[in-house]
């Protein structure tokens, strides 16, 4: 089974930003450890923070993977394109933050890419991707 993950803006600097948030991992250690524990997937990991990028990987990844999980990041609020795209592509794909959106600012309960998803993970904090993959098992 093939499951990407992709990373919108910022989400390269987990372990250094906002660690009161987001923690003090960086997203590539724990990536290592989804492959640990997660040996018989194939999984992928992209980051971007260029909005077109995680359009045109959507499109990649969109008719080949079995599953795709999108943190889009800030872009989740604001980026029509990619709630297009997530709704464009044939691969399911499963929304996730790490923070929980919804008692943080109110700009950040709207996002443009819950209406194309298959579902969505909100608040586990780096957890959230683990669960996400188990819902794709
Ligand atoms: C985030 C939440 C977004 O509002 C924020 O812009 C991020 C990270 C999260 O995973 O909690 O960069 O997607």
């Amino acid at each position: 089974m093939k499951i990407a993950i992709i990373n919108g803006p910022n989400l390269n600097l987990l372990g250094k930003r906002e660690t009161n948030i987001y923690g003090d991992q960086s997203f590539q250690d724990y990536f290592s450890e989804l492959q640990f524990k997660f040996t018989e997937l194939e999984l992928t990991f992209f980051q971007s923070n260029i909005e077109g990028e995680l359009i045109d990987k959507l499109q990649e990844f969109g008719f080949d993977y079995d599953g795709i999980i999108l943190n889009a990041a800030a872009y989740t609020h604001t980026s029509v394109g990619i709630g297009d795209a997530v709704k464009g592509i044939e691969t399911p794909v499963v929304e996730v933050h790490i923070s929980n959106t919804f008692n943080r600012e109110t700009y950040r309960h709207l996002s443009y890419v819950s209406p194309g998803a298959k579902g969505i993970i909100v608040g586990f904090g780096l957890r959230s991707y683990e669960l996400a993959i188990q819902s794709f098992l």
